[in-house]
């Protein structure tokens, strides 16, 4: 069998998510050639360029976009800079694979929205975990049982704990409230396991609310919403950053004949149906499994196999829209055209 030439990627933004989970996939994968690293930060450029010896490394990201040799890239930059980067890679005919939210408005998004479809189609989701097995066993109960609905889930997600001995984790969530609350950061995963688990339905925000429990952040860090759908499913979701403390980070399903509890952090999966409890437990690291998932899939992308991403665009707008949409509800970010009604 003749072995096939890797897709050549570039990494831009080597900061949190960019080091710790899309680098190592990149490396870990042999369908992948990392040619490119790029960030303005030259401390960024210094912890990353020793991991990719051979690739160029880029102080403007500008110098990726349309290069030759350069397949694709990966942006594992802030969602306010993401827009207006991969509308240009878009442009420049380059495939992308954006981190998660798309943008931090719809209205943003908008310029991603009118590309010519050929180029949308170019652009993958960084809604990362809906590769895990576990979303996909969970859909399979939904589907076919035990958890058939109506159901009551209960989505509690906590993170991104106030950490006094973490100074740059600290300002760099207290930064990015400044661009939305954690339900517009957080709830693209959310709302895209949501659209994932019940077929792509859309709910009506029948409630929301938030809290700011320190009056010096930019956004409220604690914000939640009641979701009804069609069917009669009711969903709860909770999102909350920089507090000390956190409650439980957990998705839960409940349906008349089984409840399903899914951990926020691993993953691990635990179904009691029958007067009996299974747990599913993956023994390969969450972040490890998902990160290389979607990056398979993007390669598959990049090389034609797919004829669009999933998530893309589309997957990545509806998580942003219920989003505005709660955010609006609670009145806890102006968003133009989004106020409250
Ligand atoms: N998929 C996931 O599970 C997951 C997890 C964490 C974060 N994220 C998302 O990843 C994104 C980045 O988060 P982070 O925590 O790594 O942030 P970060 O601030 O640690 O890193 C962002 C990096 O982008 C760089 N950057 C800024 N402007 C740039 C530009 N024009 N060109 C190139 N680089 C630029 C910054 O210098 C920084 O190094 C966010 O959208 C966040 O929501 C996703």
């Amino acid at each position: 069998m003749a072995v096939e030439v890797p897709v050549r990627l570039a990494l831009v933004g080597l900061g949190a998510i960019g080091l710790a989970a899309h680098l190592p996939a990149m490396l870990r994968s042999e369908a992948v050639q990392v040619v490119g690293l790029a960030d303005p930060s030259p401390e960024r450029r210094a912890a990353a360029a020793p991991r990719a010896p051979g690739a160029a490394v880029y102080a403007d990201a500008a110098e990726v976009c349309g290069a030759a040799g350069v397949d694709g890239v990966v942006l594992a930059t802030p969602p306010w800079v993401t827009t207006g980067l991969a509308e240009q890679f878009l442009r420049a005919g380059q495939f992308v694979l954006a981190e998660k939210p798309i943008a931090v408005s719809t209205a943003d998004a908008r310029k991603l929205a009118t590309l010519p479809d050929e180029r949308q189609r170019r652009l993958q989701v960084g809604l990362t975990y809906r590769h895990d097995p576990a979303l996909a066993r969970l859909r399979e109960w939904i589907r076919d049982g035990p958890l058939h609905g109506p159901l009551l889930i209960r989505a509690h997600i906590y993170d991104e704990r106030l950490n006094a001995k973490d100074p740059d984790h600290s300002a760099r969530i207290r930064q990015t409230l400044r661009h939305g609350p954690p339900v517009l950061h957080e709830g693209a995963h959310v709302f895209d396991w949501l659209a994932f688990l019940l077929d792509g339905a859309s709910p009506r925000v029948s409630d929301a609310w938030s809290v700011r429990s320190d009056p010096g952040l930019a956004s409220p860090n604690l914000n939640g919403a009641r979701l009804t759908y069609r069917c009669g499913t009711n969903v709860l979701v909770e999102f909350g950053w920089l507090t000390s403390e956190l409650p439980r980070c957990e998705l839960s399903i409940l349906g008349q004949h089984g409840y399903a509890v899914l951990d926020g952090f691993t993953f691990r999966l635990t179904l009691t149906a029958d007067g009996e409890t299974k747990v599913y437990d993956d023994p390969v690291d969450r972040t490890e499994r998902c990160f290389d998932r979607q990056l398979g899939a993007f390669v598959d992308l990049v090389r034609g196999r797919s004829d669009r991403a999933v998530p893309g665009l589309p997957e990545g707008l509806a998580a942003l829209d219920l989003s505005e949409r709660i955010a609006a509800t609670a009145s806890m970010f102006t968003i133009p055209g989004r106020e409250r009604t």
